[in-house]
């Protein structure tokens, strides 16, 4: 579907996001020759610089992060002749005149706000932008993570934000659903019937959806040390890929029939108290070692992080999903930075067979596993069980492949290239609506009260290593493995 003209206005122009992310994304859609030739781009920011001021900070340090094949001078000088710059002080409605004039008014034109600030910001702008009658019927708006720092935020943010945006017209951002592989797990769950009858308790045993991080918290130290690994990966990104692996047949890919079954997964998550609490989540915090065989420190002495900060870098837990379908099944979750190896995951773990019929115990049996693997190389791998060649009846497990970079060799689009294009052409599908993100925000609230009170330290593990070894306990104590513990020694 062809893109109708647009004028796409970044809040936080100048801001690392845009310009590591959102403007390579813009270019790489424009040399694909999807952007309408009127199309503009029109940067926010602080500072008062002309629009070609910014764009000589944009080609030092936009460009850089441009990995397309396509940037030659030609390209690149097309694509920064849609970009205008424009210096507003989001915090006083007077300063907004300068993007009024910016903005073309033209019936069917659309009109996207990306506000890639900090969300102290979102109420400020959304009501100067309406008082300075700049929100139109085709406006929409797209609020960046982090969407609040608990529940009672995160519903000022919808609340705030709801005065002057209809629902249908707010874009959530989680980049994790514009990664190719978790629409895949879409196509897998329901282009495919082999799969969604043993979707269920009867035949899984348990699920784990890692992301892990070889990186450190860089020079993020200020938002993160208040936010930590809890709310900046978990309550987000690890619960919704979740949500996508556990939520009921949508009966379409319409906005509300996906979300309608996203939320009712998040409704169902078992809440924890106090004692379930401390035995089935392990938070951990890094100390210097080593990653890809370079020493790095420890995340208290990172620039500017307190020495005695309790802000927990890594979170391992044992989650459960009330209902018929998942009742008992655990959903193991965990995200680290420095960890060993720097992945996003998915392994949905199949019963043992009841019975062995061959010459060896049941217990030799690899039950049958799914690992959808999210990055760095997309694919899936189904694990089976097979007979060695030669004579005489011996099974070992073996894989079945499908790589898709192998399969389908056509270019990939970043997850920001693929959400912008569905903001611009008003799909929502890929969004998180205001209740999801409330339901998201009630379940992780006990915990976070729960460590505000606790005053004991996350557990410290090595950078370079897969967490705290209370994190294999966890699972261990139900007789399983993380996955890379299970794997066999190369
Ligand atoms: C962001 C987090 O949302 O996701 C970062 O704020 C994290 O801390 C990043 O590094 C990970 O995203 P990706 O796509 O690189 O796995």
């Amino acid at each position: 579907m062809a893109l109708t003209d647009f004028d796409l206005v970044l809040f936080g122009g100048s801001g690392d996001l845009a310009m590591r992310k959102l403007l390579p994304a813009m270019f790489s859609r424009d040399v694909c020759g999807d952007l309408p030739p009127t199309a503009r781009i029109v940067c926010v920011g602080r500072h008062d610089n002309t629009t070609e001021e910014f764009i000589e900070t944009v080609n030092s340090t936009s460009r850089p992060h441009i990995k397309n094949p396509k940037v030659t001078p030609e390209t690149w000088a097309r694509f920064t002749s849609r970009i205008v710059y424009v210096s507003v002080d989001a915090t006083d409605a007077s300063s907004y005149q300068g993007l009024a004039q910016a903005l073309r008014d033209e019936p069917g034109l659309t009109r996207v706000y990306y506000l890639a600030t900090p969300p102290a910001l979102f109420a400020q702008i959304c009501d100067n932008l309406k008082e300075n009658g700049l929100v139109t019927r085709e406006s929409r708006v797209v609020l960046e993570k982090p969407l609040g720092r608990d529940l009672e935020s995160a519903k000022q943010i919808n609340r705030e934000v709801g005065e002057v945006f209809e629902e249908s017209q707010i874009y959530r951002i989680d980049h994790y659903l514009g990664k190719e592989t978790v629409q895949n797990l879409l196509a897998l769950r329901f282009g495919n019937i082999l799969f969604e009858p043993l979707w269920r308790r009867e035949w899984i045993s348990d699920v784990q959806i890692t992301i892990a991080e070889k990186l450190g918290v860089g020079n993020r130290i200020g938002y993160y040390d208040t936010s930590g690994a809890l709310r900046d990966m978990l309550q987000n990104h690890l619960l919704q890929l979740l949500c996508i692996v556990a939520m009921e047949p949508p009966a379409s890919t319409a906005p509300d029939a996906v979300r309608d079954a996203k939320l009712q997964v998040l409704r169902s998550l078992k809440r924890f108290t106090p004692t379930t609490l401390a035995q089935n989540i392990v938070r951990g915090q890094y100390r210097a070692g080593h990653v890809d065989g370079q020493p790095v420190p420890s995340y208290r002495d990172e620039p500017e992080a307190p020495q005695n900060s309790r802000t927990e870098t890594f979170v391992a837990m044992k989650a459960e999903i009330d209902t018929w379908r998942w009742a008992g099944v655990p959903f193991y979750l965990r995200t680290g930075k420095r960890m060993a190896d720097g992945l996003a995951e998915i392994v949905v773990r199949f019963k043992q067979i009841p019975h062995s019929i061959f010459q060896q115990p049941t217990s030799s049996f690899q039950p049958n596993s799914l690992v959808i693997r999210l990055q760095p190389d997309e694919g899936l791998r189904m694990n089976l069980m097979a007979k060695t060649p030669g004579e005489g009846m011996r099974l070992k497990p073996a894989e079945l492949e499908l790589d898709f970079r192998e399969t389908f060799k056509t270019p990939r689009m970043d997850a920001y290239e693929r959400l912008l294009l569905d903001v611009l052409r008003g799909q929502l599908t890929l969004f998180m609506r205001g209740d999801e993100l409330e339901a998201a925000w009630e379940w992780v609230e006990p915990i976070l009260n729960n460590w505000e009170q606790d005053d004991t330290a996350p557990l410290p593990y090595t950078s370079g290593t897969w967490g705290p070894a209370a994190a294999s306990a966890l699972i261990g104590r139900d007789g399983l493995q993380w996955r890379e513990e299970a794997l066999p020694e190369d």
